[in-house]
């Protein structure tokens, strides 16, 4: 008995150590640049299939489904009539345009906005109380359920916690100057203002409630509170998508002329989030282009809206390092600052 208990149990520790060694290993690079993300046409009509089309068709066409002028007042949760993919291109496929393939395995995650971990259902809330100006869906709603099962199909066959190339912004080589608004109007009038309109307003659908060419400001527009009207993701995110058909690999805009006109952009007149003091209590963590109060440093709200923030980096990072010395709570800023571009 004991003479095959032994080795028995001598394997299974091996197994154990062996599993617990591929944990320690670092976590699977997955490459979304050259990922072939999964055909909607595949999904079946079982239920989580009609939740996986039902999600695909909120975040494709969201002003026609959940958009302030649906027919069904109960549906209207966004605040404007964006649609998700207007800013996550190709439903959420395209490389550095804020994919959403392997977010799924991303959550629950620490973030600063709310300085607390937080899950993939509050991270799509804040997107629809701020990049679509609206209301938050509550966890149990259909709608909720379909793009978390949308968003759980898209990551199949990427690892938790997989390391992503390719997700979220790719930062552009900042210039060590502010940015210039005025410079940035003649880069918007010359190569964004065919598609976006003169005046940012963006050109309406011929069918339906959304837009062809979506609003970069205005009413209708995406809030104060919302990513892209912090200057360093609007700038990432034009270089390396706008004007539509650039990739990050086939940029069309430099570094100067994205800067310039993203601080043309984040300088216009949008909704304004209420309550926007809350975000961040770790003020440390907030991101340095943040383009609301408070911070923590002293430096003008206009140069934490234009730049140039190599002095305000430098900055943080040193009141950073003195609340570490002085009572342990470490400022993540560094890291938190390099998520845009994870
Ligand atoms: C105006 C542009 C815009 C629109 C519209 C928009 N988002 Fe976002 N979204 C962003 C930006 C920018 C980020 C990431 C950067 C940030 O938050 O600072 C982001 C991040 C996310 C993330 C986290 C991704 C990650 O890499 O961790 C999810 C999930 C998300 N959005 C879902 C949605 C959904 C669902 C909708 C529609 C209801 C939507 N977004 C509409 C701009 C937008
Ligand atoms: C050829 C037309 C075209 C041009 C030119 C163009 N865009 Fe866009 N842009 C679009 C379309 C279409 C979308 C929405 C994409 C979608 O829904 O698939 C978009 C989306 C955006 C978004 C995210 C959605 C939003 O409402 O904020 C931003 C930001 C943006 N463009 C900025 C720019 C900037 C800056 C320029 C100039 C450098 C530019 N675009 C030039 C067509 C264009």
């Amino acid at each position: 008995m004991k003479y095959i208990q032994l080795p028995l149990a001598m394997l299974l520790a091996g197994v154990c150590s062996a599993g617990n060694s591929i944990r320690a290993a670092e976590p699977a690079t997955i490459d979304l640049t050259q990922w072939k993300p999964p055909d909607i046409a595949t999904v079946g009509e079982d239920p989580f299939g009609k939740l996986v089309k039902y999600g695909h068709a909120l975040f494709s066409n969201t002003a026609n489904e959940i958009g302030p002028s649906v027919p069904d007042p109960a549906k209207r949760f966004a605040g404007n009539n964006l649609a998700c993919q207007n800013c996550h291109l190709q439903a959420g496929t395209q490389p550095y345009a804020m994919p959403m393939l392997g977010i799924w395995g991303q959550f629950p995650q620490y973030r600063g906005r709310e300085g607390d971990v937080t899950s993939v259902e509050e991270r799509i809330n804040g997107c629809m109380e701020r990049s679509m100006n609206g209301r938050a869906l509550l966890f149990a709603s259909r709608e909720m359920k379909a793009f978390a099962s949308y968003l759980r199909w898209l990551s199949n066959e990427i690892p938790d916690g997989a390391k992503l190339r390719g997700a979220g912004t790719l930062k552009i080589q900042e210039p060590e100057r502010a940015a210039d608004p005025v410079r940035g109007a003649e880069v918007y009038a010359h190569v964004c203002s065919a598609c976006h309109g003169q005046n940012g307003l963006g050109v309406r659908a011929q069918n339906g409630l959304g837009y062809q060419f979506p609003p970069l400001w205005g009413p209708d527009s995406f809030n104060n509170g919302a990513g892209m009207s912090r200057i360093l993701t609007a700038a990432a995110y034009a270089k390396h998508n706008m004007p539509l058909g650039a990739k990050f690999d086939a940029p069309f805009l430099t570094d100067e002329q994205a800067y310039d006109v993203a601080g043309y952009i984040v300088t216009q007149i949008r909704p304004e989030k209420s309550d926007l003091d809350k975000d961040y209590p770790i003020r440390l963590q907030k991101p340095i282009d943040a383009p609301y109060g408070p911070y923590a440093d002293e430096f003008p709200a206009t140069q934490h809206r234009l730049g140039p923030f190599g002095p305000i980096r430098a900055k943080v990072k040193e009141l950073g390092a003195v609340s570490q010395s002085s009572n342990g709570s470490a400022s993540e800023n560094a890291s938190h600052e390099a998520e845009g571009a994870k």
